[in-house]
């Protein structure tokens, strides 16, 4: 089984950007965390990470192109913005998590709305570096 993982704006900043909100585990410990676990259950994984919307698109479609069977994506801020990876999701036929690692319906209002979690067979949100493993988990389990 071969899930891609695709990380959108700033969550490369993991581990410096509002550690209050999105703990201490810098971009690379997760990326190994997440590598360990999928090794562990022989899930076959690549990680993505970009800061520009029209990359994490283009991901999205060579995922499609490669025929992976599953994504897992935290869209960062996009989540709450973009119609186009919202359609990107759409127009692919492979199961999509969105993960965030924070709560976004206990933060402020603007982050309630998810653009982009329709498109998705489900959201898992609040816990932390630990969603992924979930999203992985589910995407597996199906
Ligand atoms: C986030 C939540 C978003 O609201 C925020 O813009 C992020 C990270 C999360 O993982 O909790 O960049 O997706």
């Amino acid at each position: 089984m071969k899930i891609m993982v695709i990380n959108g704006p700033n969550l490369n900043f993991l581990g410096i950007r509002e550690k209050n909100i999105y703990g201490t585990m810098s971009y690379d410990s997760l990326c190994s965390y997440i590598h360990n676990f999928c090794d562990d259950i022989k899930v076959d994984v690549t990680i993505l990470q970009s800061n520009i919307e029209g990359e994490i698109i283009n991901s999205l479609q060579n995922a499609y192109i490669e025929k992976y069977d599953g994504i897992v994506i935290n869209p960062g801020a996009y989540t709450h913005t973009s119609i186009a990876i919202l359609d990107a999701i759409k127009s692919i036929d492979i199961p999509v998590v969105e993960v965030h690692l924070s709560n976004i319906y206990s933060r402020e209002e603007f982050r309630h709305k998810s653009i982009t979690a329709p498109g998705c067979i489900g959201q898992i949100s609040g816990f932390g570096t630990y969603g992924y493993i979930l999203g992985i988990l589910a995407l597996k389990n199906r």
